[in-house]
């Protein structure tokens, strides 16, 4: 039970990312709700068999303990008994032929991938160590931080997502929304989930895929339909271009970071990294490693490395001068 709320909670402690904990238990989507009630129902069945096993156990232990007047001579000795072979045989397939009706019906309600059409549809590509968000309907691309609208029974609109790997076997887990679903390289799975509660839920990739496994986290904001719809009109629009910042939009277009790294509007097109275009419009960096502020982007640019060791961005070795045009450059891209 203690194992399986420690598993359960994830707790976030990183550079100036607020701590928070997330929790199975506390379900704020219809999925995960279905998964919560049976994982309650499985864990109450548990506990009636470890309570009459253990019980049983206990009772035998005291009754039949050793006593100054026992009779040290081994008891008769019985060997079979159909009516409890019987009863021991019967009572575990009871147990579990329910334990596989409820479990067969949860996996009946959760697993949909058919998306119906009043459906937010966003492709999920997991990536070492990052999550690329791509909304297809909107033509818009983000990373990390996934934003989707509320749906309630006046406005359906659930989230479907198909989630796809560039590299390695990810997990997509945001134990609020229910529904850990792995993600494979050359395969589509789909995990959706529906809540009409508004807020933000923390999640993490839940398959070990290396060395910064533990720093691929997932934000998820559930917005009103306006806010959602506010949020999509500024990522659908153009990269800022701020005459201001014209010497760091210079260097990042002479050094390497266009290579792994796109931004609209200019000639960076990579695919490795994050889509810059609307850099400021998240929270976190590096895949939750960190605020981001101007400190903490500085500290990325500087070197990547020294915030999240082993990722992927090398220390492209530019000079503090270089180093202050790109920073603020990327300040400026709402
Ligand atoms: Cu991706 Cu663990």
């Amino acid at each position: 039970m203690l194992i399986v709320l420690l598993g359960s909670a994830i707790a976030w402690a990183d550079r100036g990312v607020p701590r928070q904990v997330s929790n199975i238990f506390a379900p704020v989507s219809v999925s995960g709700q279905r998964i919560a009630e049976l994982s309650w129902f499985v864990i109450g069945i548990c506990a009636i068999i470890f309570l009459i096993t253990q019980g049983i156990l206990l009772w035998c232990i005291i009754k039949f303990r050793a006593r100054p007047d026992d009779d040290r001579r081994d008891p008769p000795q019985i060997y079979g008994s159909t009516p409890v072979e019987v009863a021991w045989t019967i009572v575990p397939l009871i147990i579990v032929t329910i334990l596989f009706l409820a479990t067969a019906r949860t996996i009946a309600e959760v697993q949909i991938e058919e998306p119906p059409a009043e459906a937010l549809v966003v492709d999920v590509i997991g990536h070492r160590w990052w999550w690329e968000f791509h909304y297809p309907e909107y033509g818009i691309t983000t990373a990390n931080e996934l934003h989707i609208p509320t749906s309630t029974p006046e406005e359906k609109r659930p989230t479907f997502l198909r989630l796809l790997s560039q590299d390695v076997v990810h997990s997509f887990w945001v134990p609020r929304l229910g529904g850990k679903t792995d993600v494979v390289p050359n395969q589509e799975n789909w995990l959706w989930f529906e809540t009409s509660e508004t807020g933000l839920y923390l999640g993490q990739c839940a398959e070990y895929c290396g060395t910064q496994h533990a720093h691929m986290l997932l934000r998820v904001y559930v917005e009103t339909p306006e806010e959602f719809a506010a949020w999509v009109a500024r990522q659908q629009k153009p990269a800022v271009v701020d005459a201001r910042v014209a010497a760091g939009r210079e260097t990042f277009q002479r050094t390497a970071c266009i290579n792994c790294h796109t931004l609209d509007g200019t000639v960076a097109n990579g695919t490795y990294g994050p889509d810059l275009s609307h850099f400021m419009s998240r929270e976190t960096l590096g895949a939750g490693v960190a605020l981001n502020t101007a400190a903490n982007v500085r500290a990325w640019i500087r070197d990547p490395q020294e915030l999240k060791p082993g990722c992927r961005m090398p220390d492209m070795k530019l000079t503090e001068p270089e180093v202050d045009e790109i920073v603020d450059y990327l300040l400026t891209l709402q």
